[in-house]
């Protein structure tokens, strides 16, 4: 299959949405920007269109997508969002990097849901994925559109990179803006559940939207609702990741031990860290960034570039756990072989 590359241009763009669109509505897979990632999308509604995905992607088939929305009449049509709750939630945060985990109605196919009677939903804050979900007039089921196991793409090429030939299009608006995927929140229970942390933190919906809410972890004992995909080894670099903890002083010096280490056994180094220290590791390839959002945005992007070069070991700084920082390290986290 050849895939179509559609680059958002002022001129173009009513042209390409339709194209887009169109593809969505014919049964097709159509990759497109967020305000996250980039996305890969079909008819919600179309259960053969989103087996596609899941081929394309190699994805297990038992991990469930998030449908994209475009209205509130929209999300009815997909979800019960009778709880009050999940009004409110709307209100602060929509359009935006939260995806709500709803009660599902009969017009979302098993293999959207994995078979589950919940469905992932979210409104995207992009005005093309927007644009895009209006004009197919369809709900849009969209996982990340990487191939299973690699980092989520933040630009087109990374989409091609991952996808080019099994897809039928890709939209490409430029770099997403976030950087690391959307909150995920389970909603059906009595505490809501932050399944996956991600730009919207657990402080911002308690001081937002007085809505008590805990990470999955807190959740332990408790009936914990689980999300199918965290199973999954995930944003995995093809070299081996080791994570360092600390301060930022002791932090330099363990990466400093270990850059020496690594050298000596004839290894290629790279090294995730922030601007503050990034001088230090002249010997090693440095991503570097300002603050946690920067982080974040630039995370994906950085771990594809070392598995470019062919780095053999990433040593990545730890950063604090909160706002968008703990996204990033939830991330690295589970990128990482070792901690130290
Ligand atoms: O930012 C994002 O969320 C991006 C953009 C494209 O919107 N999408 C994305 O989708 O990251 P994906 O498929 O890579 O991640 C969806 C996550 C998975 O961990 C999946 O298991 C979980 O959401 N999920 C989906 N439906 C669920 C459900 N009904 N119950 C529990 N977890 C669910
Ligand atoms: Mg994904």
């Amino acid at each position: 299959m050849k895939t179509l590359y559609l680059e958002i241009t002022d001129a173009d763009e009513e042209l390409i949405i339709t194209k887009a669109a169109d593809i969505i509505l014919k049964g097709g897979i159509v990759a497109f920007p967020t305000e996250t990632v980039y996305g890969l999308g079909a008819n919600a509604f179309d259960g053969k269109a989103v087996k596609k995905i899941f081929e394309a992607k190699k994805r297990p088939m038992d991990n469930p997508l998030i449908v994209h929305v475009s209205d509130m009449e929209m999300l009815k049509s997909v979800a019960d969002i009778s709880n009050d709750k999940v009004k409110q939630l709307i209100r602060h945060f929509w359009p935006g990097p939260l995806s709500l985990i709803l009660p599902k109605k009969s017009s979302i196919p098993k293999e959207v849901s994995a078979g589950l009677d919940t469905v992932a939903v979210r409104m995207p804050n992009h005005p093309i994925a927007l644009k895009l979900i209006k004009k197919a007039s369809v709900p849009i089921a969209a996982p990340s559109a990487n191939l299973s196991g690699r980092p989520s793409p933040t630009t087109a090429q990374h989409v091609l990179d991952d996808l080019d030939g099994v897809i039928d299009a890709v939209i490409d608006a430029g770099a997403a803006q976030v950087g690391v995927e959307s909150t995920v929140v389970d909603i059906s229970k009595d505490i809501p559940v932050v399944l996956r942390a991600g730009a919207v933190s657990a402080e911002d919906i308690k001081r937002a939207a007085q809505v008590e809410v805990v990470y999955n972890l807190e959740a332990k004992g408790k009936e914990t609702p689980k999300s199918p995909g965290m199973k999954y080894r995930h944003y995995a670099p093809k070299a081996k990741m080791v994570l360092i903890e600390g301060n930022l002083e002791s932090i330099r010096k363990k990466i400093l031990d270990k850059i020496e280490f690594y050298l000596k056994q004839g290894e290629k180094v790279g090294v995730f860290c922030c601007v503050k220290n990034a001088p230090y590791y002249s010997r090693a390839f440095v991503e570097k960034y300002g603050n946690p959002e920067t982080a974040a945005a630039i995370l994906y992007k950085a771990l594809r570039r070392f598995d470019e070069i062919g780095v053999d070991v990433i040593l990545a700084e730890a950063l604090e756990e909160k706002g968008i920082g703990a996204a990033v390290m939830d991330r690295l986290r589970r990128a990482a072989d070792q901690r130290l």
